[in-house]
């Protein structure tokens, strides 16, 4: 099938775009910060041009604004692109019949629950960044009676900067590094994750679906095993959220039960400390390469 990817450039996109290709369908890479490929999710001209001149049967939306601390003092920004964006998007795909698999994160909720969160959970953001991507999801299902949302969280990739890659970079020039104890998710890996998007495309699944990868950490732990796959001698020392103030509000708990996605397509996500150590052979690599 014919596939358009928004944000292909970013740490998912170019993974979903390489996925949907190994899967064997044709696939349109965009972004913002492409000269050749531009398209901005902001602008229904731009996205009605792309449809008529690719006639894809799915959009697959990794456009967003993701710093979810900035977000806090751009909230016009934030909500543009992750609440306008996915309107307009919804809508031009409506009237064209286009299907829209959108990308949502756990941050829509709280985190005050301590099991993981379901589909149907009340969402209840604490951050300007999870208001707008509520938001996002809430005009998409107010075009569009088959979407496809789905949530995932605390994404790593090896194309974008992402928690792993901020450790990793840091451990190398200082001895001891502090990380937050008391939050609690599931890593999840941008190929994993691509992999699920894909699965739940071609199955032309409709609704709202959590995927991550399998098991629970906090970024201590993560931080903890991301150092000691590399082999730096860092000594990681765990803190508290009070400790470590920054400027969004963080759920402590934001775990994202799979169990619907596992019963659509039969798959189970993987291992986050088993993707890691793809990960970090990946990362290796890499630095050698640019090394
Ligand atoms: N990262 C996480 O930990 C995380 C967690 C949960 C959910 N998610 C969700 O997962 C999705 C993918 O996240 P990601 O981390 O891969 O994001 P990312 O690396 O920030 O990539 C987003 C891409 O979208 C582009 N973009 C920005 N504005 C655009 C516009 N108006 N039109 C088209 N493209 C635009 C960005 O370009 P510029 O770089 O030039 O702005 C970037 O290439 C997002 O929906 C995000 O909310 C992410």
């Amino acid at each position: 099938m014919r596939v358009l990817v928004t944000g292909a450039m970013g740490m998912l996109g170019r993974e979903v775009v390489q996925t949907m290709e190994m899967h064997g369908h044709e696939v349109w890479g965009t972004d913002v910060a492409s000269s050749e490929e531009h398209l901005d999710i902001t602008r229904p001209d731009q996205i009605r041009y792309a449809i008529s001149s690719f006639r894809p049967e799915w959009i697959v939306n990794c456009a967003a604004y993701t710093n979810v601390d900035a977000a806090e003092d751009h909230e016009e920004e934030a909500l543009l692109l992750n609440a306008k964006g996915p309107e307009i998007l919804s809508r031009v795909c409506r009237k064209a019949k286009v299907k829209l698999a959108h990308i949502s994160t756990d941050y829509v909720f709280d985190g005050t629950k301590d099991t993981p969160y379901g589909e149907d959970d009340p969402p209840c953001p604490i951050n300007v960044y999870g208001a707008s991507k509520l938001a996002g999801e809430n005009a998409i299902r107010h075009q569009m009676s088959d979407y496809l949302i789905i949530r995932t969280q605390w994404l790593i990739g090896l194309h974008g900067r992402n928690f792993v890659s901020t450790i990793l970079t840091a451990a190398q020039v200082r001895q001891t590094l502090s990380v937050v104890n008391d939050q609690w998710g599931a890593p999840t890996f941008a190929p994993d994750l691509a992999k699920a998007v894909a699965a739940l495309v071609e199955m032309d699944a409709r609704g709202v679906f959590h995927v991550c990868n399998r098991g629970k950490a906090t970024w201590y732990d993560l931080a903890c095993k991301a150092v000691e796959l590399v082999g730096l001698s860092t000594r990681i020392v765990p803190v508290s959220t009070a400790e470590y103030p920054r400027p969004a509000k963080r759920p402590p708990y934001s775990l994202l039960s799979t169990k619907k996605f596992t019963e659509k397509t039969g798959k189970l996500m993987p291992l986050w400390q088993t993707s890691l150590e793809t990960h970090i052979r990946g990362y290796l690599q890499h630095a050698k390469g640019s090394a």
